[in-house]
């Protein structure tokens, strides 16, 4: 049947293996294909039978179910991995879902918690599978017949205040982007001084960052910069910022700008967490930039900055698609609504994404997007929205109220 979610069983204790055998034989959309006793195994059997979903022991004798799933990956890369581990694995989790693990169980589970997994999984995956079908196939896998393809967009996340949350939904929309919408994306941290990236996505400062690019940046040829463009397991691709604040005056305007369009040749989205103040760098991204994901939140001297972003990119002559407005940690109850913003600075909000301080700090001090490790909360949810509005569909301008020259003279009347 064509609907049956097909299930390889992969654990090195034969009594388990037989217990999730039969536990899952009592669901009648449910079929176990296969069960397989090792990492190695396991990757042989999900070429052979090509399941829809792998539950996977994390440990196992020969091979891991860590280094097993990294494997699949290459291998057999329709199989979504679901894992299972024993609890106080913290570490396991993270190194799971940076594998390309789709879920995490953690032993003893109920027979409801495994088949609600395996299905969620099962239908995310086909849902992925239907948007990347229904793509250009040259938009897909990054480069047409002879290397040529549409350029990529550049979506720049700016806010005229800092701390409302760029860097976080930065590296969150880029997985989602690529993970969910199968996009070839790459996030660069243009926070030169006091980049956060790296942190958030666990990579480790002695990587390559834009520093090490120097003179590249300025004449080498723009394709050598793939080196120095890190591969995230997670799929998406990253340029790092400087490791050291003194290393920021080595990034030059022009480079940066060299460095955006070879980009922008090379992937669908180049994703650019912008600093919150103004020199020629940010002018210069929010230039080239096709969208401006402006972000702000529910505090006063944000919703004012914001105000005075807005006239500045008037003045640039940016049109009103190009500026949206994404407010961060939108449910946050802090005595002013989101129609008091709107108010204020005179136009409509795009996009909202709630407060979880607990999803995000959680996700935070391991190193894993939140977006991976828990894809139900609605703030991963509110990403995906966001996602899919910037690169699953075209931009359409946000509707204004009223003339903004009018309104903006309005700044504070809610107070
Ligand atoms: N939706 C959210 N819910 C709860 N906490 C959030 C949310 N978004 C961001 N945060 C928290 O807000 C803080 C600031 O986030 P982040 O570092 O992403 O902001 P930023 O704008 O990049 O800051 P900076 O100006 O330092 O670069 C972090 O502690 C982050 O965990
Ligand atoms: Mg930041």
């Amino acid at each position: 049947m064509p609907d049956q979610i097909r299930v390889l069983i992969v654990d090195d204790i034969p009594e388990t293996r037989d217990h999730l055998t039969k536990l899952l034989g009592f669901e009648s959309d449910i079929d176990v294909v296969g069960a397989a006793a090792s990492g190695a195994e396991a990757i042989e059997l999900a070429v052979k039978l090509a399941p829809d979903v792998v539950l996977m022991d994390i440990n196992m004798p020969d091979m891991d179910g860590i280094t097993a799933t990294e494997q699949m990956a290459a291998r057999a890369p329709t199989a979504a991995v679901v894992m299972m581990s024993v609890q106080g694995e913290a570490d396991y989790l993270r190194r799971s879902m940076l594998a390309g693990a789709r879920e995490f169980l953690v032993k003893p589970f109920s027979s409801d918690e495994l088949t609600t997994s395996l299905r969620q999984v099962h239908l995310r995956e086909r849902e992925k599978l239907t948007r990347m079908v229904a793509r250009p196939v040259a938009s897909m896998n990054g480069s047409g017949p002879e290397g040529a393809r549409e350029p990529g967009q550049i979506i720049a996340l700016f806010s005229p205040k800092g701390g409302v949350g760029r860097t976080t939904i930065a590296v969150n929309l880029a997985v989602a982007a690529a993970a969910e919408l199968g996009k070839k994306v790459v996030l660069v941290d243009a926070s030169f001084q006091f980049g956060d990236v790296g942190v958030l996505l666990n990579l480790n400062p002695k990587n390559k960052s834009i520093a090490d690019l120097g003179p590249e940046l300025e004449q080498g040829e723009p394709e050598s910069l793939d080196t120095f463009v890190i591969n995230h397991s997670s799929g998406i691709r990253v340029l790092l910022a400087p490791p050291s604040p003194e290393m920021a005056e080595l990034v030059t305007t022009s480079g940066v700008k060299r460095i955006l369009d070879a980009l922008r040749r090379q992937h669908d989205l180049v994703i650019v967490d912008c600093t919150s103040w103004f020199n020629d760098t940010t002018l210069a991204i929010l230039d080239m930039a096709d969208v401006i994901l402006t972000m702000l939140s529910l505090e006063i001297t944000s919703i004012k900055n914001m105000r005075l972003f807005l006239e500045v990119a008037d003045q640039l002559g940016y049109e009103q698609g190009k500026v949206r407005l994404v407010l961060n940690r939108a449910d946050s109850t802090l005595g002013i609504r989101v129609q008091d913003v709107e108010h204020s600075i005179g136009r409509k909000v795009d996009h909202t994404i709630v407060s979880d301080g607990r999803s995000v700090v959680y996700a935070l001090n391991r190193g894993v997007p939140f977006f991976l490790s828990n894809r139900e909360a609605q703030v991963s949810q509110d990403v995906m929205r966001l996602a899919s509005a910037i690169a699953g569909e075209p931009v359409v301008a946000p509707v204004v109220e009223e003339p903004k020259t009018a309104q903006r003279k309005s700044l504070f009347a809610w107070r």
